[in-house]
């Protein structure tokens, strides 16, 4: 389709972040969208559910994404108020671009609401990542990811289990495409562009001479609800990563959720070590160069999971289940709960050698976003001609 351009009448699509994890994956999306012949006009529609500089600004600038065009500012709240509060301020942008879709990623409280406020004002939905299910409703994402996924009218997978979890929820086969991981697009594309470990510790004011332990260093994040807001959960993870640092130095990036909760019931005495690194929460480019250099991970994010076995570093996951299951079987991953047992027998496995590997899943190539434009230029553009006839 050289030379040709996207029918004016046909309209942007409106792509929407709205939270840290958002961004890694629409990033190379819409670098995918400009290189498109034709290029398919977007509007990257930020909803603000995260704004301060170490959970956003830093990871726009890392990942070089284009300004928002929009900004919907929400900022935080409760379920309810922050799903409430995009789905009215998100309706009026619609309103004013008449786009071709709404794209959305992930499971976050944004992808949920945009893609309810789409459905109803009948303009089609793209959602990246579906078909993940931890099968487990207390978490927040499992409900966002149901849902999108519903109202969905075209699916893109990251795993081929994905398409069985929604068949099995009743969505056609015809509108699910199995395209690769658009996260690992993103971290492809930025390996060479790591921070040095050394340099990120330096930065933080903390002596990077951690780093150097005959064992290596491993790297923690924690931010689940369901690990860090109670003190009974809290506690006795933090008390178990205070004895894994005694034999592995850890550099712990701490959320803002987290962060707050140690200070409110009054744990931080339990981090105080020297051969504990406790960071702020991390730009992209920081996080990558420390994951690529660690022994190991330790963390309960869902990004991490799949980070981790692209690099092929192993990977203690504090949760008792994952969406990702093939980050455990063909990946570096470990499920290891709140568990101190567990986890003291996975460091201690990995410390003597015998972590996982893993080997790289299907189409995890970095050319997941490129597969995507194709089939979603494609897809637009025969229901348009359609709808023309
Ligand atoms: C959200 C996502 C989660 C994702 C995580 C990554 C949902 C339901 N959850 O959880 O899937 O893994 O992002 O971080 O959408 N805060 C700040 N600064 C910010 C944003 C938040 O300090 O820029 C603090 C606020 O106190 C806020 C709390 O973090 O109340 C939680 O933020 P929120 O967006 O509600 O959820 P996350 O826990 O970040």
């Amino acid at each position: 389709m050289a030379d040709q351009q996207w029918p004016a009448d046909l309209g942007p699509v409106v792509c929407v972040v709205g939270a840290r994890p958002n961004f890694m994956k629409m990033a190379p999306i819409l670098r995918a969208l400009r290189a498109h012949q034709p290029a398919v006009p977007a509007l990257l529609v930020h909803t603000g559910q995260h704004y301060d500089k170490d959970m956003n600004d830093r990871l726009f600038v890392d990942l070089r994404l284009p300004h928002p065009d929009i900004n919907l500012e929400v900022g935080s709240g409760t379920h309810a108020l922050q799903t409430a509060e995009v789905m009215k301020r998100f309706e009026p942008v619609l309103d004013s671009h008449r786009p071709a879709c709404v794209l959305v990623v992930g499971d976050v409280n944004s992808t949920l609401a945009c893609s309810l406020v789409a459905v109803k004002k009948d303009v089609p939905v793209v959602h990246v990542e579906a078909g993940l299910r931890s099968h487990d409703r207390a978490m927040p994402e499992e409900i966002n990811r149901l849902l999108t996924d519903q109202i969905a009218d075209r699916l893109y997978t990251t795993e081929r289990s994905a398409l069985a979890n929604l068949t099995r929820e009743g969505v056609a086969e015809e509108r699910v495409r199995f395209v690769g991981n658009v996260m690992i697009d993103s971290l492809l594309s930025n390996l060479e562009l790591a921070h040095p470990p050394a340099r990120t510790l330096e930065t933080a004011g903390i002596d990077a001479a951690l780093l150097d332990d005959a064992n290596g260093y491993g790297v923690v994040t924690l931010h689940r609800p369901s690990n860090v807001d109670r003190v009974d959960t809290l506690q006795p993870l933090l008390a178990v990563l205070r004895e894994v640092s005694e034999q592995l130095p850890l550099v712990f990036a701490l959320h803002p959720r987290t962060r707050a909760n140690i200070e409110r019931f009054g744990l931080g005495e339990l981090l105080r070590s020297p051969r504990i690194a406790l960071l702020p929460a991390q730009g992209y480019l920081e996080m990558l160069g420390l994951m690529a250099g660690a022994k190991l991970v330790l963390s309960d994010s869902g990004g991490l999971q799949e980070e981790s076995t692209a690099l092929g570093v192993p990977c203690l996951t504090i949760r008792e289940n994952t969406e990702r299951p093939i980050t455990i079987e063909q990946g570096t991953n470990t499920l290891v709960g709140c568990d101190a047992q567990a986890i003291r027998k996975g460091v201690a496995e990995i410390l003597a050698g015998a972590g996982k590997r893993g080997r790289i899943p299907e189409f995890w190539d970095g050319q997941a976003a490129p597969r995507i434009v194709a089939d979603l230029a494609a897809w637009l553009l025969a229901r348009h001609a359609l709808r023309a006839a």
